[in-house]
């Protein structure tokens, strides 16, 4: 409900009193003849002139004043009274007036007054709130500097602006300011971002070198003994008119220069285009002193948006030195694996970007953030991190019998050899002796011996095979059963076998080149990674990195590893990392037990094990069909970039 109604008469429309409380905001003010009733219960305040009477309905609370008379008789109609007050009086005249008699007229009317300050401090208050949360949820260093620019426009009702920033120095106040961003609503103004130095004839370089506001209220008037002046080049160049400007330093919080804010050609009508010098003439005001005011405060808030954006981008560029110092830490433990971070990352956020734009099927409404496309691909640069918890030479284990291990066994089978020789040599020395030996005798002696060689040859030449790892599961190792078998007497006599139990055990691993504990070793590196990466605290936007990782060896069907989670379990986001893993680690020619699978093989690979239900059926699909697996093929075998 209002505070007071005031109900005038026509003729008492262009008077200071009607024209004051029309200013005022929480008063019911219309002419008498309006059709608005006021609100029930809300005092009317009849204001008159001579002759005039109240309407036949005026009610109970109802107060007549007779304004340019100040005869003694009044219109008696008015169950509150009436008062008769001289011509053109004042609004503060007519307070004091009715402060006596009325005393409710002065107060309602000072409570106007404040509900129209406090409304206009709440505006400028929203306004403000508006362009800090703006400022403060713009990262991009670029969109930020237009958006503070042209909401400093917007709140001014300026035409034109461009913003500074100073360039820091090592030591002492900057020396340059950069040419950061322009904006003129009436001509296009083409933009390149330049450096200048810092000097105190021009207006943004006087502003940056002294901190001082400059309001001019038209630039080509600025006084001669002004140690600034005013470069009309682009006005002449682009048939401009700069007229008023106000030019004022962006403060941080420590109160150090962080950039200029040129405001140009204040406007009254704020949508006018300045197409013309009549045009300015007309339509561009000085700046006042709200404006300022309120200025000053948007570019604190610049400033502190563009302090908080830098600090941000530092924060970033050392969060990836951390990252990138991370997998080198890795892949230089493991150079046969270099590039495989990068290329996972490149592969999983490709395959989520296309995922994010599937609209049917099993994929449809699946959808990254920029920030969430960031979190994957920090998780899948960080997914093998766990390695450094791994034995090198596990990690970089190339045959199935470490070079030592290998060596002894050929090492017997020599000797083997030369055991056989002598064996042989031994009897035919014997015979000789005897004086008996024939020919035939010997040529069966030179016989056994080719026969014994070349078994000894076989045997090492299925051992060397054997110590090959394969990819798939494969091999027929009854060879090695017939090895294992065979044994040896050594020049001490003793039978030796010659291949230990251990030793045929190793090389009849069916798939790749690991024992058992040794591949156990290996796929404890998801468990190291998932501890390593908790370690880390995380901003909330990144939080899920290290389940993301964590699941990047998990098998829809619960049979993968280290938790045998199911697919429920399973995030999207590590399915996807899953399916590049898998083919980057197949394509690579990178492994040590391996050399690269065809990228066509590969992806059959991968289409049987989505077929087989290890695999997301959908992800795998659309890696193949949108042909995602070739956006790493320019990376292969590349490091990562320091
Ligand atoms: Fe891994
Ligand atoms: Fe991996």
């Amino acid at each position: 409900m209002d505070a007071l109604a005031i109900r005038f008469s026509p003729r008492l429309l262009q008077t200071e009193l009607v024209q004051s409380c029309a200013l005022l905001d929480g008063l019911d003010l219309a002419p008498l003849d309006s059709a608005e009733p006021p609100s029930p219960g809300t005092p009317v305040l009849y204001l008159l002139a001579p002759g005039e009477s109240a309407p036949a309905q005026a009610g109970t609370d109802s107060y007549v004043c007779v304004v340019g008379d100040g005869a003694e008789d009044g219109p008696g109609d008015a169950q509150g009274g009436w008062l008769c007050i001289g011509s053109s009086p004042s609004l503060e005249t007519f307070v004091n007036l009715t402060r006596t008699r009325w005393p409710f007229i002065p107060v309602a009317m000072a409570f106007a007054r404040l509900r129209q300050e406090f409304d206009a401090q709440a505006l400028v208050l929203d306004q403000l709130t508006e362009v800090s949360l703006a400022l403060s949820s713009e990262h991009n260093y670029r969109r930020l500097l237009s958006l503070i620019l042209s909401r400093a426009l917007l709140l001014a009702g300026c035409d034109a602006g461009s913003l500074y920033l100073t360039i820091p120095e090592e030591e002492g106040p900057p020396a340059k300011l950069l040419f950061a961003a322009v904006q003129n609503d009436s001509k296009p103004t083409p933009f390149e971002e330049t450096e200048l130095w810092i000097s105190k004839s021009s207006l943004a370089g006087y502003v940056a070198a002294t901190g001082e506001t400059l309001a001019i209220e038209d630039s080509y008037t600025i006084p001669r003994e002004a140690p600034y002046r005013f470069n009309r080049a682009y006005d002449e160049q682009a048939g401009y008119r700069t007229k008023s400007q106000l030019v004022l330093p962006m403060l941080n919080q420590k109160g150090e220069i962080t950039g200029v804010l040129q405001l140009i050609n204040k406007k009254r009508n704020p949508s006018a285009i300045l197409a013309s010098p009549e045009k300015v003439e007309a339509e561009v005001v000085p700046f006042d002193a709200s404006t300022i005011s309120l200025m000053k405060t948007v570019g604190s808030l610049a400033a502190v948006a563009i302090d908080n954006n830098r600090l941000y981008q530092s924060i970033e560029r050392l969060f990836e030195g951390f990252v990138h110092a991370s997998v080198t830490a890795i892949e230089q433990r493991d150079p046969a694996t270099s590039g495989h971070s990068l290329r996972v990352s490149v592969l999983t956020v490709e395959l989520a970007e296309k995922a994010g734009r599937v609209e049917r099927g099993p994929l449809a409404g699946l959808r990254f953030t920029p920030e969430q496309l960031r979190e994957i691909r920090y998780a899948a640069l960080l997914h093998d991190f766990g390695k450094v918890g791994v034995r090198e030479s596990v990690l970089v284990k190339a045959k199935k019998l470490y070079p030592f291990e290998l060596e002894r066994v050929l090492t017997r089978l020599e000797t083997a050899r030369l055991c056989a020789e002598r064996d042989i040599l031994l009897r035919q020395v014997e015979r000789l002796m005897a004086g008996a030996v024939t020919p035939q005798e010997m040529e069966a002696f030179a016989r056994e011996l080719r026969e014994r060689t070349a078994k000894l040859d076989r045997f090492q030449e299925v051992i060397l095979r054997a110590n090959e790892p394969t990819v798939l599961p494969e091999g027929d190792f009854s060879a090695l059963k017939e090895i294992a078998a065979a044994s040896f007497t050594d020049r001490m006599g003793r039978r030796r076998a010659l291949l230990e139990p251990e030793e045929r055990a190793v090389l009849s691993i069916p798939k790749g080149s690991l024992s058992e504990e040794e591949r156990l070793e290996i796929e404890s590196h998801v468990t190291h990674t998932f501890h390593f990466l908790k370690q880390i605290p995380w901003t909330s936007e990144l939080r899920e990195i290290p389940e993301i990782a964590y699941a990047h060896h998990e098998k829809l069907n619960g049979r993968g590893y280290p938790r045998g989670i199911g697919a429920q379990a399973i995030p999207v986001q590590s399915r996807m990392m899953t399916v590049a893993d898998i083919f980057d680690a197949l394509s690579a020619s990178d492994r040590p037990y391996k050399r690269a699978v065809p990228v066509d093989r590969a992806l059959d690979i991968l289409r049987d094990e989505a077929g087989a239900g290890l695999l997301d059926e959908a992800l795998v699909k659309l890696f193949i069909e949108a042909k995602v697996y070739e956006t790493t093929r320019h990376l292969s075998n590349l490091a990562l970039a320091p």
